[in-house]
């Protein structure tokens, strides 16, 4: 992407709409602007988890609301987020997932100072690609993610694809004490190394589901996003056969999935199309069976007794048109390897599962429970730190990640989207891009990416302790 142009077309755009260049910096107040423009206000606040007489969790919340307010931009036009501080603490924003410009990334130390309390950041950015992403802090990411800063980022596609109704489930998971306050314990030792900090209660949009009303024969795109810290879920939908069309944002060749299951790892969008062709008055279950034994019920699809929109599934395409992504060139490519090391042996998918016969220590500092390529970064991303490695602004990266540990990692990068080519040597169908790559224990998964965004760029662990403990990198593109 040209940011240049990007900027030098937004100018273009405030000329046109009488708006002098010269306040492009300031936000605007009064009149009215060509950029799509908000405040969000980051505060502590308080949500009911389990509807309307449900006890009270005190929270840190984006505008009062968990999650946050859904911001819907446009691609390809510029907007602007004015973010106010109003927590005890130093914060950030980070727009997951979108190929912005280094200086709006969000990542404290290394792309902003952070946002300091009472103060504000503005965020101008122009969304190159259309589709599913959401935003959270990166700072303190483990504690201010964890009491309820996230919300999603929809980027409107100029020609949707045809469906009756567009929703979004934005999925989190807590732990809860038995009085409803946030369990304490955030970073112990013991979800560091393992499986990171999963709940006890799992919500959609900021609430513990019942039902989910659904009418025979309707069409729904259903945006899934799971911003949990560590949860990582399968959803299944009984009855019914979802077709993903986007992963991460961006559109795939829609497909049904081999066995139903929508695969969803922290920090992961999948945006799926189904048709309800349940019957009337019916209730089909969801359930999320990702974690062996522990199969739970997450909702239900809650057929209404009218009869069907429709008799057969709505005759339209569901392909939904590509984003201007950079097609890698795997014969010029530079390759890149990154080993992920570290953590509890043994291993299991869930914390005391598996055996535990210590922890292995690839060489680390303190309070590092993780590694790459025998580096542990630990934190949120601060001034300093080398790059692991630099790349030629246009190059391709062809980049291998191996999990040399007992647990699953979600590694996400910053600022690029990777065409995933295989997983264990076996090529990857459906050509998928993703920011957020989910590696099962001694995985190995090869992706591509022109790294045509200059500035240094996180790549880490999305389940937040492991990030926190060490499982992060930074590389840089010059
Ligand atoms: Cu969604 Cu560096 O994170
Ligand atoms: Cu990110
Ligand atoms: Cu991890």
């Amino acid at each position: 992407i040209d940011f240049n142009l990007s900027i030098s077309r937004r100018r273009f755009v405030l000329a046109a709409a009488g708006v002098a260049a010269a306040t492009v910096a300031r936000p605007a107040s009064s009149m009215a602007s060509a950029v799509d423009e908000r405040r969000i206000r980051v505060a502590p606040g308080q949500a009911r988890f389990t509807g309307s007489s449900g006890p009270l969790t005190p929270v840190w919340a984006y505008d009062g609301t968990v999650p946050g307010p859904m911001l819907r931009l446009r691609q390809g036009e510029p907007a602007r987020i004015i973010v106010e501080n109003g927590l005890d603490e130093e914060t950030t924003v980070h727009w997951h997932g979108i190929r912005l410009q280094n200086a709006m990334d969000g990542v404290p130390g290394l792309t902003q100072p952070p946002i300091k309390p009472g103060t504000s950041f503005v965020y101008e950015f122009t969304p190159p690609d259309a589709g599913t992403f959401w935003y959270h802090p990166h700072a303190n990411s483990l504690v201010q993610l964890g009491r309820g800063l996230a919300g999603a980022l929809i980027v409107e596609e100029a020609e949707p694809i045809a469906v009756d109704r567009d929703l979004l489930w934005l999925l989190q998971d807590w732990r809860l004490a038995a009085d409803a306050q946030m369990a304490p314990g955030f970073g112990s030792a013991m979800d560091a190394a393992m499986s990171g900090r999963i709940g006890n209660i799992v919500t959609i949009n900021g609430t513990v589901p019942i039902d989910q009303r659904v009418i025979a024969g309707e069409r729904i795109r259903l945006r899934l996003a799971n911003a949990s810290l560590a949860r990582i879920m399968a959803l299944r939908f009984e009855g019914h056969r979802p077709v993903v069309v986007a992963i991460d944002g961006q559109p795939c060749d829609p497909h049904e999935l081999e066995d139903g299951r929508v695969v969803l790892a922290p920090a992961m969008r999948i945006d799926v199309v189904i048709d309800m062709q349940g019957d009337p008055g019916k209730r089909y279950a969801v359930i999320d069976d990702y974690y062996d034994g522990l199969a739970y019920k997450l909702t239900t699809l809650a057929y209404d007794t009218a009869s069907p929109l429709r008799t057969r599934p709505l005759d339209a395409p569901l392909g939904l048109p590509r984003n201007p992504l950079p097609e890698p060139d795997l014969a010029e490519a530079e390759r890149q390897e990154i080993v992920l090391q570290g953590g509890m042996m043994g291993g299991g998918k869930l914390a005391g599962v598996g055996g535990m016969m210590g922890m292995a220590t690839p060489g680390m500092n303190g309070g590092a429970a993780w590694a790459i390529n025998g580096m542990s970064m630990t934190g949120d991303g601060h001034a300093g730190m080398a790059p692991r490695f630099t790349l030629k602004r246009g190059t391709t990266c062809h980049l291998t990640m191996r999990n040399e540990t007992a647990w699953w990692h979600p590694m996400h990068i910053h600022g690029f989207s990777m065409s995933v080519l295989s997983r264990n040597g076996s090529p990857v169908p459906n050509r998928t891009w993703q920011d957020t790559v989910l590696l099962a224990p001694k995985d190995t998964i090869e992706c591509a990416f022109v790294a045509d965004n200059p500035g240094d760029w996180m790549l880490h662990c999305h389940v937040a302790d492991h990030q926190m403990a060490g499982l992060m990198t930074v590389f840089r593109v010059t």
